[in-house]
């Protein structure tokens, strides 16, 4: 299973698990490491050697630290098995005296730093700087994935149909890699918009699992509507919902942007202590309103509360949907009255829409010459290529 990297400021963190004798022993190790700011996910085992491989198997780290007596002969035996069954994983291993002989075995086993125990915490915390900066160098370097989210103005106006269908159409050339991420919690239904397979694992569920979440991990819980779209379905209850806290998101958006080229987030309207650690992440949000009073009146207010909680204007992407000309208010009302420019227009299409919601199927798949599906395609072209002005051109001729 491969498990790609979880990065803190363009370096990567390391998953650490601790395998000692003494559980004395493994809360200091585990303390010398927790004051680490390159770990992560940090797992103990007390227990002899044989443990080693199912610690590997069940956690998956980065780094296997063993502190072992080094007594028995078959001691490096167990550990060559561990190394031989994992070689991307680096094996710190930590024996007292530790003899020329024995540096010479362990090295030819595979594990990269043999210190003495008890271990002194400089000299273990220089190993993983050294663990972390030749995985950093062996990255191939991949840039993270970009994450946007969609909020709806208000209820019904069409956020969860674009989020999910905008996300379907950013994955349709096939090139890019596009999560959907249901963190709408009260009233989740994003994964019915592109796929009737009911999902297997919840945002809730996968939370559970926090501590060891990878991408393999996300992307086996996450429906797959083609090879390139997936969707993390939300919790199914709310009780299951209040399990999910704002530093579980952290992991969970760096790691979707480990793996995936888009993070498309569909986050309800709510702004709560977890909606704004995900627009926190968000390079764009796209705020859903229709081209009537009400919405018009809860954007302002939206508006102004993003604006006073920090997100400046140029980060909100107003999207006007199920828009028909000769309405009571035009896109120059609303702009004034919002005072900000409309990025884009997506059209009312009754019929088609209603369609590919009912069956659950992707609008882009069902009908990809209405009128909506085109505007969702322009909108993911832009989104892909920013500098083309092709798609804003477009728009102005539209209004
Ligand atoms: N462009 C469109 N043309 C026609 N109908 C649309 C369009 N966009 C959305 N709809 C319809 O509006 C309904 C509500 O959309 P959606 O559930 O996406 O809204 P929402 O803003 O996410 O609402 P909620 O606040 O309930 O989460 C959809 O079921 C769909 O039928
Ligand atoms: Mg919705």
């Amino acid at each position: 299973m491969k498990r790609d990297d979880i990065e803190l400021n363009g370096s990567k963190i390391l998953k650490l698990a601790l395998l000692s004798y003494s559980q004395q022993n493994l809360e200091a190790l585990r303390r010398v490491v927790s004051s680490w700011d390159g770990a992560v996910a940090i797992t103990g085992t007390d227990g002899g050697l044989e443990l080693a491989a199912p610690l590997a198997e069940q956690e998956r780290p980065d780094v296997l630290v063993v502190d072992s007596r080094c007594e028995h002969a078959g001691d490096l035996a167990a550990l060559e098995t561990t190394t031989a069954r994992f070689p991307a994983m680096t094996v710190i291993l930590l024996c007292p005296n530790a003899s020329p002989e024995l540096l010479r075995d362990a090295m030819r086993i595979g594990v990269r730093e043999l210190l003495s125990a008890p271990p002194d915490a400089h000299a273990l915390l220089a190993a993983l700087e050294r663990v972390r900066q030749r995985l950093d160098l062996n990255k191939p370097s991949r840039k993270a994935g970009r994450i946007m989210s969609w909020i709806a103005c208000k209820g019904g106006s069409g956020a969860t149909f674009l989020a999910s269908n905008f996300a379907f159409a950013l994955a349709a050339p096939e090139s890019k890699r596009v999560a959907l991420i249901d963190l709408n919690l009260q009233f989740g239904d994003a994964a019915l918009f592109l796929s009737d397979q009911a999902p297997q694992t919840t945002l809730s569920e996968l939370v559970r699992e926090i501590r060891r979440l990878d991408s393999a991990l996300l992307v086996s819980s996450m429906i797959h509507v083609t090879p390139h779209c997936h969707v993390l379905a939300a919790p199914d209850n709310l009780e299951e919902a209040s399990l999910i806290k704002p530093e579980h998101l952290d992991t969970l958006l760096s790691v979707a942007a480990s793996h995936y080229d888009y993070v498309v987030l569909d986050l309800g309207r709510s702004l709560d202590a977890l909606s704004l650690r995900a627009l926190d992440k968000s390079e764009t949000i796209f705020l859903v309103i229709q081209l009537t009073l009400p919405f018009i009146r809860d954007c302002k207010r939206l508006i102004h509360a993003l604006n006073a909680l920090g997100y400046s204007r140029d980060r909100l992407s107003l999207v006007v949907n199920r828009y028909e000309k000769g309405g009571d208010i035009s896109i120059q009302d609303a702009e004034r009255v919002l005072g900000q420019k409309i990025a884009r227009i997506v059209p009312n299409s009754y019929r088609a829409v209603a369609a590919s919601v009912n069956q659950g199927v992707p609008l882009l798949k069902l009908a990809p010459r209405d009128a909506v599906s085109r505007a969702l395609a322009e909108l993911a072209e832009t989104v892909e290529a920013p500098a083309k002005p092709g798609g804003w051109l477009r728009d102005i001729f539209r209004r």
